[in-house]
């Protein structure tokens, strides 16, 4: 729990930064686990309960393992008639997996959210942190490859 301990005080043991532990936690351990969450509770002196309803309230929290790179497809009305369903058709084909799924080598989890505020660049999916505007059906492999790790020299 030391890496834990050091994002507690990298935001001084504050309970009011909640927020920003959690999301340094699940940074560092793609979601957040029971055993972290029970750690910051005592230390914080924070209801673990609270901490289950925070994490569920907000939809970029995850209580599931997650892979080590998020897909985000948004399907709000914007991006939908702009073709994001074709977006995210596309990367289910190739990930093979729904969302809210991750694929079995842990590489990506697929999520859908409705709306992410940036409607002028609908389609949009975002990877990790990185937005991808305008984003289409053919443009997915590109996009994909970006986030590949390197395939292993025979
Ligand atoms: S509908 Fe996709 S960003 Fe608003």
């Amino acid at each position: 729990m030391d890496k834990i301990d050091r994002i507690l005080e990298k935001y001084g043991h504050q309970r009011s930064r909640i927020i920003q532990i959690l999301n340094d936690i699940q940074k560092l351990q793609t979601y957040l686990r029971r055993d972290a969450l029970e750690h910051v509770s005592r230390r914080l002196h924070i209801p673990l309960s609270r901490l289950y309803s925070l994490a569920t309230f907000y939809s970029a929290f995850s209580l599931k393992p997650r892979g080590k790179h998020l897909v985000t497809v948004c399907m709000g009305t914007a991006c939908h008639v702009r073709g994001a369903p074709a977006v995210l058709s596309r990367l289910e084909d190739r990930l093979k997996i729904k969302p809210g799924e991750t694929t079995t080598d842990d590489e990506y989890t697929l999520k859908t959210v409705n709306c992410l505020g940036a409607c002028a660049l609908a389609p949009i999916v975002v990877v990790d942190e990185e937005y991808h505007g305008q984003t289409t059906a053919d443009k997915v492999e590109r996009l994909l490859a970006g986030y590949e790790k390197p395939k292993a020299k025979n």
